[in-house]
């Protein structure tokens, strides 16, 4: 006589089958908040806690799942069609590393020294605006996990002022400026810049006018503008006049003569303009496109670095931003030439994610992969990172 199928054994095979599924297994995983369980599909893991995720990648996830549509866009965003954006991330593939083998890396050092301060690693915050509409906490969040590591670029349009930041949290400063038609305001900003202690002066110059967010331009009517804030400019008795089409290098002479502070170029990506930035004496430069949301150039920033190394001539020291993702890809920008790095939309992801806890996982990280491809091609300091640990991959085989 043949045996009767047990019902429940099938149901219980059946199951296994499923759960061995890598698919399954995934959508499983995410389900009980359990990354490790998803393996197979590493790309479906979700972190619920910021200290489980191995790399930006998976915070973003976490990110994109908890922000709305308008918020989510207004991190994500490039101008028209994204080629630059993804042009950022592409350039890292051109180039290759030339690992060196039997060199003690016991000890890493990625100090430096910049604008005469002395910075613990090479990685810093780019200056990004309205940080609350991402996090209730928003650029105090970002400051309290930058503090004490990472130099902090703030920008001017925050939702809480520069002095506010630095009364949150202490740490090194620097101040994102916009050019305005209005020198009284830029005087005002650059008053409280100064008087928030920050020593150096980042102009950005890539800003003639908006870009092309569609995106954010789409949503614009269902973003909730309730808790966002202009905080530099509330104590400005006249409008913020916010961005000036008729700027030219004279600004650059105008900032010279009306600060203290070092001043720095972010936005420049050609030699030409490389060249004038020192001519007219700034202390250094940003190589950026403003993570692809000014003008659709389809040029990835780390393209632009060699030029712009080479028309700056080694006279001020070039940082640059744009798709940095990954210790590799900060390791590369220091073997061409760049003196630091800026992060931009991963502190974001960070701070939609987990608030301050999420900004300080990802910078961890970067700071943990930048030791660990340091190690791994024998190269223990930063002056160690060099051109010969490149080759240029044959684009033509
Ligand atoms: C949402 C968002 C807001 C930004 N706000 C500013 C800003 O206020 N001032 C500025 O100079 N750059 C701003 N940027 C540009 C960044 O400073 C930086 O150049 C860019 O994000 C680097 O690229 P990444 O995001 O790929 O790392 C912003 C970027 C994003 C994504």
């Amino acid at each position: 006589m043949m045996a009767q199928p047990d019902p429940a054994a099938s149901r219980r095979q059946l199951l296994q089958f499923l759960l061995g599924s890598p698919l399954l297994g995934g959508v499983v995983g995410l389900a009980a908040g359990w990354p490790g369980s998803s393996l197979a599909r590493p790309e479906l893991a979700v972190p619920t806690r910021p200290g489980q995720a191995l790399d930006v990648f998976q915070i973003k996830a976490v990110a994109r799942q908890v922000l709305d549509l308008p918020t989510w866009h207004f991190i994500a965003n490039g101008a028209d069609d994204g080629r630059t954006m993804a042009a950022n991330r592409e350039a890292f593939d051109a180039w290759q590393l030339r690992a060196r083998r039997l060199v003690d890396v016991s000890q890493t050092d990625m100090s430096l020294e910049l604008f005469g301060q002395r910075l613990s690693n090479p990685i810093l915050l780019a200056p990004v605006g309205n940080q609350v509409s991402i996090h209730a906490d928003g650029e105090l969040a970002t400051a309290r996990a930058a503090a004490g590591r990472h130099a902090m670029i703030c920008s001017s349009v925050t939702s809480f002022s520069i002095t506010e930041i630095a009364a949150a949290a202490q740490g090194l400063r620097w101040f994102q400026l916009y050019s305005s038609p209005d020198e009284v305001l830029m005087r005002h900003l650059i008053g409280k810049a100064e008087a928030a202690g920050c020593e150096v002066l980042v102009l950005t110059v890539d800003s003639a006018t908006r870009g092309n967010r569609e995106g954010e331009r789409w949503f614009a009517k269902q973003t909730d503008r309730s808790k966002f804030r202009l905080a530099n400019y509330e104590d400005y008795a006249g409008p913020p006049r916010i961005g000036n089409p008729a700027a030219t290098w004279d600004l650059v002479d105008w900032l010279r003569s009306n600060t203290r502070m070092r001043v720095v170029l972010k936005g420049i990506v050609t030699r030409e303009d490389a060249e004038l930035s020192v001519a007219r004496g700034a202390d250094g430069i940003i190589v950026s496109n403003h993570g692809g949301r000014q003008e659709e150039s389809g040029r990835g920033t780390l393209e632009s670095l060699p030029e712009v190394l080479a028309g700056a001539g080694g006279r001020v020291p070039v940082l640059i931003d744009g798709g940095f993702r990954r210790g590799t890809d900060i390791y590369k920008a220091l073997a061409l030439g760049a003196s630091a790095v800026c992060i931009g939309r991963p502190c974001l992801w960070g701070l939609g994610a987990f608030g301050e806890e999420g900004v300080a996982r990802v910078l961890s990280l970067l700071r943990a992969e930048l030791t660990r491809i340091m190690q791994l091609c024998g190269t223990p300091e930063l002056k160690d990172i060099s051109l010969a640990a490149l080759a240029q991959r044959d684009r033509a085989g």
